[in-house]
C-alpha cells in the first residue's frame, strides 16, 4: 500500500485554492483525460508587479494530483512569475513532506502547468517538440523525447523510475524494452552502465495491492455536493446501491465488482472475471469512485483488494 504523508492527506481531503480563479489572466493546461490525469491552473497576475495574487486549480486525477495541485497553488501565491518559475516538482513533493515514488508524476504535472500558465500570461508559445518524438508508451501516450528529457532532468536509472515520473510503462508493460533502450543510451552518454531491474517483481507487487487512489475531479463544478449526514446504515445501503447500478455493465463484459467492506472513508472492493485483467479497469474504477462520491456527498477512497487481503479480512 502506498504511504501518504499527513500533509498529502490534508491537501487531498481539504484542498486549498480548488476551482478556477475568477478573471484569471493566465491559464495552464497539462495532461489529458485519456491518460487519466489532467490539470488546469489559473492565475491572477498583477500586471504592475508580475506577482501572483491568486491561484486556483481544477484537476481530474488521483489524490496525489489533487494534493500536488493544492500545494503548488499555496507555494506560488504571492511570488513573482520569475520566482514562481523556480519552483520545481521536488519543491512540490517536499512541501507535502514527500510523495510515494509512484506518484512523482503528479508533482511533475504541477510544474508543467505552472510553466504553461506563465507562458500563457506572457503570450509565449510553449514549443511542443514532443510531436517529433516516436511514441514509446501507447497506454499513456508518452514519446521518446519526454522519456529522454525526464531521464536526464531527474537522473533516472530504471524503468520503474521512468514510470514514476511519466507514467510510461505503468500499464501493459509492452513498452518496457523501449524504455530500457533509452535508459541504456542516456546512461551510456554519461559513461554509466544501465542495469536492467527485475520489472516482473514490481508488476507482481503492484498486483498484490492495487489501490484506485482517490480519483476524483475537483474544482467548483466537481466538488461533491454536500448532503445531509447519513447514518451508517443509510451510507452502507447507498454504497451497495451504487455498486449494484454498475455491476450489470461489468457483467455484460464478463467482469464484476464486489463490495468487501466499508471502513470509514475506505471502500474496499474486489474485481472479478474479465475486470481483473482489463486495461480499462482503472477507468471503470475511476467512474465508480466518482459515482460513490456523488452518491455519498463526501470524498471516499476506493481500494481494490487482492485475494490474499480479502482472506486476511475474513472475506473468503
Ligand atoms: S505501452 Fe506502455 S504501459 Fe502499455
Amino acid at each position: 500500500m502506498w504511504e501518504y504523508s499527513e500533509k498529502v492527506k490534508q491537501h487531498f481531503f481539504d484542498p486549498k485554492n480548488a476551482g478556477a480563479v475568477v478573471d484569471a489572466n493566465a491559464v495552464g493546461d497539462v495532461g489529458s483525460l485519456s491518460c487519466g490525469d489532467a490539470l488546469r491552473l489559473t492565475l491572477k497576475v498583477n500586471p504592475e508587479s508580475e506577482r501572483i495574487d491568486e491561484a486556483g486549480f481544477q484537476t481530474f486525477g488521483c489524490g496525489s494530483a489533487i494534493a500536488s495541485s493544492s500545494a503548488l497553488t499555496e507555494l506560488i501565491k504571492g511570488l513573482t512569475l520569475d520566482e514562481a518559475l523556480k519552483i520545481d516538482n521536488q519543491d512540490i513533493a517536499d512541501f507535502l513532506d514527500g510523495l510515494p515514488p509512484e506518484k512523482m508524476h503528479c508533482s511533475v504535472m504541477g510544474q508543467e502547468a505552472l510553466e504553461a500558465a506563465v507562458a500563457n500570461y506572457r503570450g509565449e508559445e510553449i514549443v511542443d517538440d514532443h510531436e517529433e518524438g516516436a511514441l514509446i508508451c501507447k497506454c499513456f501516450a508518452v514519446d521518446d523525447i519526454k522519456v529522454r528529457e525526464t531521464v536526464r532532468k531527474h537522473q533516472l536509472s530504471s524503468v520503474e523510475d521512468v514510470t514514476n515520473y511519466t507514467k510510461a510503462g505503468g500499464a501493459c508493460s509492452s513498452c518496457h524494452e523501449a524504455i530500457e533502450h533509452i535508459l541504456e543510451e542516456e546512461l551510456s552518454a554519461l559513461g554509466q552502465a544501465f542495469k536492467p531491474a527485475p520489472i516482473a517483481k514490481r508488476k507482481a507487487a503492484a498486483n498484490v495491492v492495487q489501490i484506485q487512489d482517490m480519483q476524483v475531479e475537483t474544482g467548483e463544478s466537481y466538488a461533491p455536493k454536500k448532503k445531509a449526514k447519513l447514518s451508517n446504515l443509510q451510507r452502507m445501503k447507498l454504497v451497495e446501491k451504487t455498486l449494484e447500478g454498475i455491476r450489470p455493465t461489468l457483467q455484460r463484459d464478463h467482469g464484476d465488482v464486489e463490495l468487501i467492506e466499508i471502513d470509514g472513508k475506505h471502500i474496499n472492493v474486489s474485481l472479478k472475471g474479465a475486470c481483473t485483467s482489463c486495461q480499462l479497469a482503472d477507468d471503470t474504477l475511476s467512474g465508480l469512485q466518482k459515482a460513490l462520491i456523488d452518491a455519498l456527498g463526501e470524498l471516499v477512497e476506493l481500494h481494490v483488494l487482492s485475494e490474499k487481503q480479502q482472506h486476511n479480512l475474513g472475506g473468503l
